[in-house]
């Protein structure tokens, strides 16, 4: 579903991404893990056609179309989702209106996107949330609960999810893990999901997991394996093993 041959990408004036090739097919979970500043979130949002990542060389290929000139506008509607790391404040909008716009804007009737709404908000208990202003007095983990919902909502083939589990609790973790499971239980899906304990490894099914460290995937393995060992000897682990592969 998803191929990046050789990317190279620029932020800010520098070369965050060098030189990725990756594989997501459909079906598939990709874990993505990597020490603080390796470019996962620059590549995410380079998958999604944010303009300030610039692609330098190589290619983006979603479903055997090349996509690596399309806006991010066009990418969304071709089927890319992103649930961004730090989703923003928006005062004055209301969480269900904005879930609603969204199904809105997916043509669902207006009684079919408050079923969806009502579906997705039980299932991630946002019950309480729907009516207070997007991200606003939220605490960390009901704005990642939140973010996930309306990233959901928008239907993606390519779910990307930038660490949809930092800051949440133990209970909200399996909660996270059940709605992204199920999400990909349906025909014709697949994502990326970025993660840094790992702990929502526990709640879905990864395919396949994947270390980025300054900007090269150096490892791609086990998610299992891969997460246990990361947990028991951290990033550094990877660093040596890279260097001794030399
Ligand atoms: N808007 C920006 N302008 C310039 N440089 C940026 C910008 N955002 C991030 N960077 C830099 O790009 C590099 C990669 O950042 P990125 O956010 O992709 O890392 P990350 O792997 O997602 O880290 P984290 O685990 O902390 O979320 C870092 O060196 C960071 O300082
Ligand atoms: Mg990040």
């Amino acid at each position: 579903m998803l191929y990046l041959k050789s990317l190279v990408v620029e932020l800010g004036g520098k070369t965050v991404i060098k030189g990725v090739d990756l594989q997501v097919n459909r079906g598939e979970l990709a874990l993505l893990m990597g020490p603080n500043g390796s470019g996962k979130s620059t590549l995410l949002h380079a998958i999604v056609g944010d303009k300030r990542c610039r692609v330098v060389s190589g290619s983006i290929f979603f479903e055997e179309r090349e996509i690596t000139g399309l806006t991010m506008e066009e990418r969304v509607r071709l089927g890319l989702g992103l649930g961004f790391q730090f989703p923003p404040r928006l005062k004055g909008v209301r969480l269900r209106s904005l879930a609603l716009r969204i199904l809105e804007k997916r043509g669902l009737p207006v009684d079919e996107a408050e079923k969806v709404l009502e579906d997705y908000s039980r299932l991630l208990r946002m019950e309480s949330l729907l009516d207070k202003d997007f991200n606003v007095g939220f605490s960390g983990g009901e704005a990642k609960r939140a973010e996930l919902m309306l990233t959901l909502i928008q239907n993606p083939r390519l779910l990307l999810l930038d660490e949809p589990d930092s800051g949440v609790d133990v209970e909200n973790l399996a909660l996270i893990g059940s709605a992204i499971s199920r999400y990909l239980s349906l025909n014709g899906k697949a994502a990326i999901l970025i993660t840094h304990t790992g702990y929502i490894a526990k709640h879905v099914k990864a395919s396949e997991a994947h270390v980025l460290l300054d900007g090269r995937i150096v490892c791609s393995g086990d998610p299992g394996e891969m997460v246990s060992n990361i947990m028991e000897h951290g990033f550094e682990a990877c660093v040596d093993c890279r260097r001794a592969r030399r």
